[in-house]
C-alpha cells in the first residue's frame, strides 16, 4: 500500500509537483500520454470500453489492504463492513482473505451468503432491525446479531422459538466523542446507536438479555464513530469497556469473551491528510486491552475490529466523463456525467474530492475550478476549487481516487440517471462486476399500475 516507487520510475514528462499520487491503490502507474493505469490496465481504455460513469475497484488494492489488517491484528476478529462497498465479487476476496463480515440488513447478509460467505463468520447490525432482518439472520444462521435497543430482546428471543438459543452481542455507548464530522460521531450519548454506559442503559440491557434463556451473550460492541485519524479515542473506549466487562462478572459472574471495538479507521481523501496508523492501533489496543483486563481481574475477551472505509476507500476509483465548462466571471464550473447519485458524500457529508485529468497530457497552466454533477440540486458539487488544467474542456476524462467507501453503497436513484458500473481490475484485465443500472431497469421495477 502506498508504494509508488514503480510509478515514480516511469513518470511522463509534463507531470507537476502538486501531481502526487500517494492516495491512489498502490498499483497506479503513468502512462506516458499523461494517462493513469491501475491493475495494470489504462483507465481511459476502461472509460472507452465500459463507458462512464464508472467505479474501478482494484481487487489487488482490496486483497492488500485485508491482508495488511490480518497481519496487524493476528490474535483478532477482522470484520469487513460491508455498508461500506457490498458485491458479490468483494464477499469473495473478503472471504478468501480470512475476514468476516458486518452486515446491517437482510439485504446485505443474504447477498453475502448467497454468494458463499459463512454465515457463522458474519455478524448482524442495525439501528432498527426489521421482522425480515430477524428472519433471515435466523434462517441463515447468523454468527453473531448485535443488540442496538432493549426493545429488540423479546423480538429476537420470540424469532429464536423455544427451543433455539442465538448468540448476540449489545451496542455500548462508552461516552467517547470521535469522527471526522457531526454525522458520523456515534461515541456519545446524543445520537441514535446503542446503549448508554452513563445511564445505566448498557448495565440494563446487558441484565436483561442474560436473563433470556434463548440468548447467548458472547461480548460487547462499540463503534465510537467514522474516519477517525487518531488512536487515543479507541483506548479510552476501550478502557471503559473493559470497566463495563468487569462489572459485569461482578454483578452476573459472567465473563464475557468477545469484545467488538468497531471500526471507523480514517484514511486520506486528498494528499497530505492524515490517516489512522493501523499498526500502532493495532499495538496500542492489544497493550491496553491486556494491561485493563489485568487491573480488572478479567480474562482478555477475543478482540474484533470492523473497518469498511480503509478497506475498500482507496482501492475504488470514480471515472467521470466532463459534459460542459462553463466560465462565469471569476468561476469555472467543470460538469461531469454523474455526481450525487453516485457519490452524495459531498453533499451530505460536507467532504471534498480531488478529481484528475487522466487522459491526456495538458500543457496548458493551471486553473481553479469546481467540478460539478449533472444533477438539479445547486449542492451537487462533487470538488469545490481544485487544480485541473487550464484547458479542461468537454470530453476530458476526470478520475476520483479513494471513491471505493459509502459512494456507490450511498448511490441514489435521482434523477434517474442510473447507478454506474463497477469495473474490477486486476493483473491487466478488466471485468465488469457490477453492472450499469439501465432504462430498462427503471422500466421494469416501476410496474405501471
Ligand atoms: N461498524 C459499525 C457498527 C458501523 O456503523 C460502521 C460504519 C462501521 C463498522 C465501519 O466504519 P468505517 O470503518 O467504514 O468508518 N456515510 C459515512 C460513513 C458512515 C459510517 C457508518 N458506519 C461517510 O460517507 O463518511
Amino acid at each position: 500500500m502506498g508504494d509508488h516507487t514503480a510509478a515514480t520510475a516511469v513518470l511522463s514528462e509534463g507531470h507537476t509537483s502538486t501531481d502526487d499520487l500517494s492516495i491512489w491503490p498502490a498499483s497506479t502507474t503513468r502512462l506516458t500520454h499523461g494517462g493513469l493505469a491501475i491493475g495494470g490496465v489504462p483507465l481511459a481504455e476502461i472509460a472507452d470500453r465500459f463507458g462512464t460513469p464508472a467505479y474501478v475497484l482494484d481487487e489487488g488494492e482490496v486483497r492488500e489492504r485485508c491482508r495488511t489488517y490480518r497481519d496487524a491484528f493476528p490474535e483478532a476478529d477482522v470484520l469487513y463492513a460491508a455498508k461500506a462497498f457490498l458485491s458479490r465479487a468483494m464477499v469473495r476476496w473478503v472471504r478468501e482473505e480470512g475476514l468476516g463480515l458486518d452486515v446491517c440488513s437482510a439485504g446485505e447478509l443474504e447477498l453475502a451468503v448467497t454468494a458463499g460467505f459463512p454465515p457463522e463468520r458474519i455478524v448482524l447490525h442495525g439501528k432498527a432491525k426489521s421482522a425480515r432482518d430477524l428472519e433471515v439472520a435466523l434462517r441463515l444462521g447468523v454468527g453473531r446479531i448485535v443488540i442496538d435497543s432493549p426493545s429488540e430482546i423479546a423480538r429476537i428471543a420470540a424469532a429464536v422459538g423455544a427451543d433455539g438459543r442465538q448468540k448476540v452481542m449489545v451496542r455500548v455507548v462508552p461516552g467517547v466523542s470521535a469522527g471526522g464530522h457531526d454525522k458520523i460521531r456515534t461515541g456519545t450519548d446524543d445520537q441514535k446507536f446503542g446503549l448508554s454506559l452513563t445511564d445505566g442503559g448498557a448495565q440494563h440491557t446487558i441484565t436483561r438479555v442474560l436473563g433470556q434463556p434463548q440468548l447467548e451473550l458472547t461480548g460487547l460492541h462499540c463503534h465510537i464513530g467514522s474516519q477517525i485519524t487518531d488512536v487515543k479515542p479507541y483506548l479510552v473506549a476501550l478502557r471503559r469497556m473493559v470497566g463495563l466487562m468487569a462489572r459485569v462478572r461482578d454483578a452476573h459472574g459472567v465473563v464475557l469473551a468477545e469484545l467488538d471495538m468497531g471500526g471507523g479507521h480514517g484514511i486520506a481523501y486528498r494528499p497530505g491528510e492524515p490517516a489512522l496508523d493501523l499498526t500502532a492501533l493495532a499495538r496500542r489496543m492489544r497493550a491496553e486491552l491486556v494491561e485493563g483486563c489485568a487491573a480488572a481481574g478479567v480474562a482478555v475477551p477475543r478482540l474484533a475490529v470492523e473497518p469498511g472505509r480503509a478497506i475498500v476507500g482507496p482501492a475504488g476509483v470514480a471515472l467521470y466523463r466532463v459534459l460542459t465548462v462553463k466560465h462565469a466571471g471569476e468561476k469555472v464550473f467543470v460538469a461531469v456525467d454523474g455526481g450525487m447519485s453516485d457519490n452524495p458524500r459531498p453533499a451530505l457529508c460536507g467532504v471534498r474530492c480531488a478529481p484528475r485529468l487522466i487522459d491526456r497530457a495538458s500543457t496548458a497552466g493551471p486553473c481553479t475550478a469546481t467540478v460539478v454533477g449533472r444533477h438539479c440540486e445547486a449542492g451537487d458539487v462533487l470538488a469545490a476549487e481544485v487544480e485541473l488544467p487550464g484547458d479542461i474542456r468537454p470530453g476530458d476524462l476526470l478520475a476520483v481516487p479513494v471513491a471505493g467507501a459509502y459512494q456507490l453503497s450511498m448511490a441514489s436513484g435521482y434523477n434517474l440517471v442510473g447507478r454506474p458500473a463497477v469495473i474490477a481490475v486486476y493483473e491487466g484485465t478488466a471485468r465488469t462486476v457490477v453492472r450499469r443500472e439501465t432504462l430498462e431497469d427503471f422500466r421494469s421495477q416501476d410496474v405501471g399500475g
